[in-house]
């Protein structure tokens, strides 16, 4: 890779597409040279935005002239098919959470970007905040001792118009439910933080109080493969949504994460303040209101790891980690398999 600008195509100009598109404008070394969406109409208005040529047809958009990268914010069942597509053609890869909701074709995705030398990343912004990162690090270092147990509860509110505003939604075959749409953040941060999902000994999940295929309420009793266990409890259906909260507890100390934010990190008999501001916009209450702090920070590492030759911050093998642990959840629970 030279000096010169990364050049990306953005593929689905939707509710996150377009914090993707002005977040580009902000991100230094890379240009937005392509646009594609199925609606024209949006098509066209993220390309004047930009100043980039729109497609409708995503093939077509892979064979831009000098196109180096895509970022792949469509439905997230389309994720792996999209970005295999574009690790075949020698393409980076950057696509949105979920990296897909289908663990065969998230494999086969890992596979064709390691086989055709291309960065493969996912969006996961609860990850990057400085406090996630420096908690994490004491982690890793065994400041909070053996780990006994990982939870996470998310209470969030989506209405039913949320779910009526695209046909995808809530749909077996390119979302899931509340695992695998809203609460797919916090699962990545219980695998970040405790490693891989070893066994789901009990999940049920149920379709409670929207008019969707999928569940708006799910629980989960995890064991990991270090030993700890934990629960998940998620729902959509939570008036007001409320803040998520993720603890993690050891032998010698615990931290606690309020959504992205870290709420306490305590250790017996030491002093360790890296506690900050807390409680910004997740989400809970409005898939519009998000801080774009972690967003913006994982695209200028995306550009930052293809022009350095390295891994960036969320690599496929990383965000595969909740996939599985999703996968597993889904089966427990009798779901019918997810994806196309
Ligand atoms: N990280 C976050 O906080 C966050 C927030 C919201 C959404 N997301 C993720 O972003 C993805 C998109 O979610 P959204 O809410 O923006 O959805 P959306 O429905 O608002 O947008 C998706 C867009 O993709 C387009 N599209 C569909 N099929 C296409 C195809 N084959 N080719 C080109 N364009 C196509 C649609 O027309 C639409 O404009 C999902 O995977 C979701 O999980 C992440």
């Amino acid at each position: 890779m030279t000096d010169s600008a990364v050049r990306i195509g953005l593929v689905g100009y939707g509710v996150i597409g377009k914090f993707h598109l002005d977040l580009w404008a902000k991100t230094e070394g890379v240009k937005v040279v392509a646009v594609c969406d199925v609606i024209p109409e949006r098509a066209q208005e993220a390309a004047e935005l930009a100043g980039a040529k729109a497609y409708t047809d995503y093939t077509e958009m892979l064979n831009h002239d000098g196109l180096d990268a895509v970022d792949i914010c469509t439905p997230s069942g389309m994720h792996a098919q999209q970005g295999i597509k574009a690790a075949e053609l020698k393409l980076h890869v950057l696509t949105e959470k979920p990296i897909d909701i289908d663990l065969v074709k998230v494999d086969k995705l890992i596979e064709t970007a390691k086989a055709n030398n291309v960065k493969l990343a996912c969006i996961f912004q609860y990850r990057v905040s400085p406090e996630a990162l420096r908690a994490k690090q004491l982690i890793d270092e065994g400041k909070l001792g053996k780990i006994i147990s990982c939870s996470t509860y998310v209470k969030w509110w989506r209405d039913q118009n949320y779910y009526d505003t695209a046909e995808w939604r809530g749909t077996w075959a390119l979302d899931g439910g509340v695992l695998s749409n809203q609460a797919i953040h916090s699962i990545d941060q219980l695998c970040y933080l405790c490693g891989p999902v070893a066994e789901v000994e009990w999940a049920r999940i149920a379709t409670l109080a929207r008019n969707i295929e999928a569940e708006d309420f799910g629980m989960a009793v995890l064991r990991y493969e270090n030993g700890a266990i934990g629960v998940i409890e998620a729902t959509t259906c939570s008036y007001p949504g409320m803040t998520t909260r993720t603890e993690i507890y050891g032998e010698k100390g615990s931290a606690t994460f309020e959504g992205p934010n870290l709420a306490t990190f305590k250790v017996l008999g030491e002093e360790i303040d890296i506690v900050g501001e807390s409680a910004k916009a997740d989400g809970r209450d409005d898939p519009k209101a998000i801080a774009l702090t972690g967003h913006g920070y994982q695209l200028q590492d995306f550009v930052d790891a293809i022009r350095e030759d390295r891994d960036p911050v969320v690599t496929g093998r990383e965000a595969r980690m909740s996939v599985d642990a999703l996968t597993k959840i889904y089966r427990k629970a009798g779901a019918p398999k997810l994806g196309t």
